[in-house]
């Protein structure tokens, strides 16, 4: 079995995150093989890092307990979606400072996005992409990008279009050959 984490990267009221989010978790749980949870950040409220060494340096000691229990919830998956919003042109603070909290963890597993904005969250898509191969992690080609979400989302839900399933289908397929060549090459 592969252990799948659907990671939602914002942290607002009204979040578009979640109702996107819900909708990539309602498909990852029909692959096969796949254990899917979703990773809410609300639960994860990391301060912004603090520690006086680099992740490398620290090995897991961590000041705070919840960055410890962090590192063991991230290493439990073998890959990760990340659901990401774009400000200015970036991914979320959020989610950025929950990626650097951890290193290893990350390292050697492959990741694939779902972007939305104005242009589908292309620019912070781009953006993490480099953020992962720094953390050693395969970037699957593959991607969702919602345009205009605030036009798609009604009382919550995502109401996707056909092409956005068919991406999401795309993205889950090449994500899997991934996840279990690096689970075993790992
Ligand atoms: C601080 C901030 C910066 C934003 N910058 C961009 C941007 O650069 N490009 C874009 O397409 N949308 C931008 N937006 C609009 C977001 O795409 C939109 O608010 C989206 O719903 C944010 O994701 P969230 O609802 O999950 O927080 C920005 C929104 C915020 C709050």
């Amino acid at each position: 079995m592969l252990n799948v984490a659907i990671i939602l990267g914002s942290t607002r009221p009204n979040r578009l995150s979640e109702p996107i989010g819900l909708w990539v978790e309602a498909a990852a749980k029909k692959t096969e093989g796949w254990n899917v949870e979703r990773v809410d950040l609300r639960d994860w409220p990391l301060p912004f890092y603090q520690e006086a060494a680099s992740v490398m340096q620290l090995k897991g000691e961590y000041s705070i307990d919840l960055a410890k229990e962090w590192s063991k919830k991230i290493a439990s998956f073998d890959a990760y979606i990340l659901v990401t919003p774009e400000y200015n042109h970036g991914t979320s603070a959020v989610l950025k400072n929950a990626l650097d909290y951890l290193y290893a963890e990350w390292n050697n597993k492959p990741v694939a996005f779902v972007g939305y904005g104005s242009v589908g969250g292309a620019r912070a898509v781009e953006q993490l992409r480099l953020v992962a191969g720094e953390l050693q992690m395969a970037d699957i080609r593959e991607a969702v990008h919602v345009a205009n979400p605030w036009m798609l989302v009604k009382d919550g839900v995502f109401a996707a279009e056909e092409f956005h399933g068919k991406k999401l289908a795309a993205l889950i397929a090449q994500l899997d050959w991934w996840a279990k060549a690096l689970q075993a090459a790992r």
